[in-house]
């Protein structure tokens, strides 16, 4: 088979080292790809969002599967686009993917199917959102409902901060049309986990727990980021726990969307809050996680395009899928000034010094420069390690970060500790 992965990114680069690994496939392209999916994938430089450019290099080079790594594809409706012209793609159509396109759309479907979320109000003029404030109870949450890079997201801890976050999405419009309605909702308490499923529009299986590390410092501290690190299983993520989350969330919003005549095919991937009183859904991405994905892949058996092939059958009762039952932690190494400036262009030595057999290396941000590999993003590596157990993992990811250098490169150092210790509260 002739595959293509679109997208550039960690994520991507841990999708086609995974399909890489499946005898089914003859060619494997990325668009457009970084300096090490270039290793093991022929990239080809068209951007994630031309889907007409996409849609033509599908049929030039008869692309038997197509696989999309990021939401601005997906929400934009390349699987539409695909699907009409008789092209296999995995991942949801435009309508489906409003789940993480739209916070309204996703916020009216969990109430509609009585899906556990905080309680919200929608808003789409700034005088009313600050009228509103101006009587709410903190902290609450305010957020841009299109796609935001993973910025429209802002939780208040008084009125201040939420009138300035009214101001930055609906009045400043940082993130654009995306701020065109906000969602003010009740800041829920507890501990997040994020549960991946993958669907055929009406069988799911979820894939193994996984928790990322948002903040840029240790000990969660300092501004958001893209993921700076994550790990899998999630201890926090017990048996219970995630029979839980299936019976409550992912099962309901699964059947939910094929009753509604939005069959979603693709990754559900549940963004939750484990609150005292059960699973809430905190929102829905409809892809794979980034960085979550890096420590999930490694630890699949099966083989993952017999997966994403079924998934776009709709057979996926038909499969089988196997776990490696050991734990996987992926540590990201970042350019200095990351999630602010940094500068690309440092070259990237001692890759080829990490040899052990259970470590591999997702490039995020590089880029081949005439024969030098060099950084060409704030999330440059993803370092991940299996081991028989975590702090084994831990220990050969780190063992191999400390052999790579380049300028002015950043990483945290507490990756997985959190599954290390017993849950902090809060
Ligand atoms: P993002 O993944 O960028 O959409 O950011 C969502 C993050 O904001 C989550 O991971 C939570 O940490 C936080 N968050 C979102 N909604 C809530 C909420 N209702 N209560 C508390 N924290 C929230
Ligand atoms: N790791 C968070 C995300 O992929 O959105």
């Amino acid at each position: 088979m002739n595959i293509l992965v679109i997208g550039s990114g960690g994520r991507e680069h841990a999708l086609c080292w995974k399909i890489k690994q499946s005898p089914k496939v003859k060619k494997l392209y990325c668009a457009p790809g970084n300096g090490g999916i270039s290793q093991i994938a022929q990239c080809v430089n068209i951007s994630a969002e031309d889907i007409d450019g996409l849609l033509k290099f599908a049929f030039e080079k008869k692309i038997d599967l197509t696989v999309v790594g990021p939401e601005v594809s997906l929400v934009k409706g390349i699987v539409d686009v695909f699907v009409q012209k008789g092209l296999k793609i995995f991942g949801p159509s435009k309508e489906a993917a409003q789940l993480e396109g739209s916070k309204v759309f996703s916020k009216e479907f969990l109430h509609r199917r009585n899906i556990p979320t905080a309680v919200y109000k929608v808003f789409d003029q700034s005088s009313q959102a600050l009228e509103f404030l101006n009587k709410a109870q903190f902290p609450l949450v305010v957020k841009a409902d299109g796609i935001a890079a993973g910025k429209g997201v802002y939780v208040c801890a008084n009125l201040q901060e939420a009138q300035t976050a009214v101001d930055d999405i609906m009045v400043q419009k940082v993130f654009g049309s995306a701020g065109d309605r906000i969602v003010i909702e009740e800041c829920l308490v507890g501990q997040e986990a994020s549960v991946l499923a993958i669907c055929d529009g009406k069988h799911f299986f979820v894939l193994p727990s996984a928790q990322d590390h948002k903040r840029i410092f240790d000990d969660d501290l300092g501004p958001n980021t893209g993921g700076m690190g994550s790990y899998s299983p999630a201890p926090v993520v017990t048996k219970a726990v995630l029979d839980n989350i299936i019976a409550r969330i992912i099962e309901p919003a699964i059947r939910g969307m094929y009753q509604e005549g939005i069959p979603f095919k693709g990754v559900l991937y549940a963004g939750v809050m484990l609150t005292a009183q059960g699973p809430f859904v905190l929102e829905f991405n409809t892809r794979f996680g980034d960085p979550e994905t890096q420590s999930i892949l490694p630890r699949l058996k099966t083989d993952l395009v017999d997966i994403m092939i079924a998934a776009c059958d709709g057979r996926l009762n038909d499969l089988k899928v196997q776990w490696d039952p050991r734990p996987c932690i992926c540590v990201v190494m970042t350019s200095g000034g990351y999630p602010g400036k940094y500068q690309n262009g440092y070259e990237i030595k001692g890759l080829a010094d990490v040899t052990d057999e259970d470590t591999v290396v997702f490039h995020a941000g590089t880029r081949n420069d005439g024969g030098v590999l060099v950084t060409a993003g704030g999330r440059v590596l993803g370092i991940t390690s299996m081991g028989n157990t975590l702090e084994k993992a831990i220990g050969k990811a780190y063992e191999a970060v400390e052999k790579i250098h380049f300028d002015h490169m950043f990483f945290r150092r507490d990756i997985a500790q959190k599954a290390l210790k017993p849950a902090k509260k809060g």
